[in-house]
């Protein structure tokens, strides 16, 4: 199977920022890549034809709860995948693990790809609790969870996210085959991993060539078109 990239572009595009990002994209992605923008912006990426996901998700299909898209939606649009538990979401937006659990949850009953983030802050790797962390992220997310066929996790160490500072090549193969080990003995399943944080157009080769890594999750460097160009280029030739 091909190897995903896939673009979280935040809330950084207004909406000419994303008119000029297409017209320079358009007819030169493929389906491995898939671009997360704004909720506003999807039915442009849509009407063009890239493949989109959401940012975020509600774990209700239906109802009254202003401001949220749900996963029923999300599908009733074609949209087959969404990020979940980002580390700007769990921090700034105060999104508990319960919350994180429940949206997990209902996004894969309703045949979503998911995109679990987990990660580890500065000081808690400077203590050694790497391991400890990404355990207990995995674990609370995905209670209750039975069929992770369309599960995919990204290792996104905080410390890396929009800081420039990619974690190495050693860390990467070790601490995916530490979350699809972990994964394995829980659910005894396999899971596919992507890595995040500072992922860009430099970086991406030697992160895509790791075995275990099926993929990039790309903020900053995904609301350019030329990087996106450029990355689709080296998993394409992967
Ligand atoms: P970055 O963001 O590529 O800008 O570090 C990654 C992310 O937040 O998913």
């Amino acid at each position: 199977m091909s190897k995903l990239l896939v673009g979280n572009q935040k809330m950084n595009m207004t909406s000419s920022d994303v008119n000029e990002f297409l017209r320079a994209v358009m007819g030169k992605l493929n389906e491995n890549v898939i671009l997360c923008p704004s909720s506003i912006y999807i039915p442009y990426y849509i009407n063009k034809g890239f493949k989109v996901g959401l940012q975020n998700v509600f774990y209700e299909p239906k109802g009254s709860y202003t401001g949220e898209v749900s996963p029923l939606q999300a599908k009733s649009l074609g949209l087959d995948y969404v990020i979940i538990g980002h580390s700007e979401r769990r921090t700034t937006l105060r999104e508990k693990e319960s919350d994180i659990q429940k949206k997990v949850n209902m996004a894969l009953r309703y045949d979503m790809s998911v995109i679990l983030c987990i990660g580890e802050t500065l000081e808690e790797r400077s203590l050694n609790k790497t391991d400890f962390v990404l355990r207990k992220q995995i674990y609370s997310a995905l209670v209750g969870s039975i069929n992770i066929k369309k599960l995919y996790i990204a290792y996104e160490p905080l410390w890396a996210i929009g800081s420039g500072k990619v974690a190495s090549v050693e860390e990467i193969e070790r601490i995916s085959l530490f979350i699809k080990d972990t994964v394995k003995k829980y659910k005894d399943d396999a899971v596919k991993v992507l890595y995040g944080g500072s992922v860009d157009s430099n970086s991406i080769a030697s992160i895509i060539g790791i075995n275990s890594i099926d993929g990039v999750l790309v903020g900053k460097a995904s609301c350019n078109a030329e990087e996106v160009l450029k990355m689709k280029e080296v998993v394409e030739n992967q």
